[in-house]
């Protein structure tokens, strides 16, 4: 192993990292913050011109570093934002997405990521963890296959812990609201949570799609329903549906919807949920062809590599009056702007939401209308 190094950090960088320099060579380095000297362990020197590093030891610190509250924030893979203070996370996220949709979208975005109530810890519903030898709930490391036992008090940002001690070894478990899986296999709890949002339930899989966070589909059902301003009569797509979140308040106020989604299991249960809309199990880029020719109002939800070009070009197509994008990945978001921009549709609005406070990650819904 190589001694630690010393960096003087630059600015931040998609991927919950920071940009130095060190012998004129790219470093990426985690854990650390602007403005920051730190020492710094460096984690891939592989082929790429790059390096990776995690800062160590703290230097020089910066106002906005604070005490992580787990103690294995700087080593596990899953947070890498808990040296920061929460105010000043919102501050990165909103300089990620404005420089990504800048420089990928020509976009100039002035808005600003928003906090969601709940708080940095406590909030996440959804939890995949894995066991060490002995049994012990772990985490991985970043972008290794290492495991990192988790304290005795349990995960800072899971909503509910569970013993961290006298699982199977060598596997993985999930905890899915009350449910918990290991190695896919439900151990605990239903098959089948009803989950509550919009002010009504939804049946959702253990194994299935629903945000992370609890105020997350609320959040984002009111952001969609606000992008595309929808009437009843209306006919809509929803893409990449899920258990048919934006179908169903959409088909409440009198909407006519299809929504396509790869898991059959989830169609199931989007047709229970929404009885008044229509399903189509398959892949987007694949069913659309399956689809109304017209619609008047379009949803997508892709995940984390957004739609591309080929889906974006097919909504296009139907002439919707509005569109909303609803996007965990600001580059996949800022690319598919991209596609709509040049196929004549502009932004007109674009909301983002601290829905995973202590990590990177961003939750946006960008609105798009036709140009004429
Ligand atoms: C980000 S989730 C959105 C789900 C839903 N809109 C919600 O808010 O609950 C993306 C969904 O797309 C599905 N999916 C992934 N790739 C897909 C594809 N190529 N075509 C259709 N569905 C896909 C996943 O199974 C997942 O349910």
């Amino acid at each position: 192993m190589t001694a630690p190094i010393e960096l003087t950090v630059g600015p931040i960088a998609h991927g919950g990292h920071w940009v130095a320099r060190h012998d004129g060579r790219v470093v990426f380095v985690r854990h650390a913050l602007a403005g920051e000297r730190v020492l710094a362990r460096v984690t891939d020197a592989g082929k790429s011109r790059f390096w990776r590093a995690d800062a160590i030891e703290v230097l020089e610190p910066s106002p906005d570093r604070v005490e992580p509250a787990c103690p294995i924030a700087g080593r596990c893979g899953g947070c890498d934002f808990q040296h920061v203070d929460p105010a000043a996370q919102r501050a990165l996220k909103t300089a990620v997405l404005a420089e990504q949709l800048q420089r990928l979208a020509g976009i100039t975005w002035t808005g600003a990521v928003r906090e969601v109530p709940g708080g940095p810890l406590g909030w996440r519903t959804r939890m995949r963890y894995r066991t060490d030898e002995q049994g012990r709930l772990a985490m991985r490391a970043h972008r290794s296959h290492d495991l990192v036992p988790l304290p005795e008090q349990g995960c800072a940002i899971a909503a509910r812990t569970i013993p961290t001690q006298g699982w199977p070894a060598g596997a993985e478990v999930d905890v899915v609201g009350r449910a918990v899986l290991v190695d896919g296999h439900l151990r605990k709890g239903p098959e089948t949570l009803t989950e509550e949002a919009a002010g009504r339930p939804w049946q959702v899989a253990a194994d299935g799609f629903w945000q992370v966070h609890p105020r997350a589909a609320d959040v984002l059902a009111e952001a969609v329903v606000d992008a595309l301003d929808p009437e009843a009569g209306e006919r809509a797509l929803d893409l990449y549906c899920g258990v048919g979140l934006f179908a169903g308040v959409l088909a409440e106020r009198g909407v006519e919807v299809q929504g396509v989604e790869s898991n059959p299991a989830t169609v199931a249960l989007a047709a229970h949920n929404v009885p008044a809309g229509e399903f189509l199990a398959g892949r987007v880029e694949r069913t659309m062809s399956r689809l109304w020719r017209r619609a008047d109002l379009v949803v997508l939800d892709p995940p984390r590599a957004g739609a591309g070009r080929a889906v974006v070009e097919q909504v296009v197509r139907r002439r919707p009056r509005a569109v909303a994008y609803v996007a965990c990945d600001p580059a996949a978001l800022a690319r598919d702007l991209g596609h709509f921009l040049e196929l004549g549709y502009d932004l007109t609005g674009l909301r983002a939401f601290d829905l995973f406070p202590m990590t990177h990650h961003i939750e946006a819904v960008a609105q798009l209308v036709p140009r004429d």
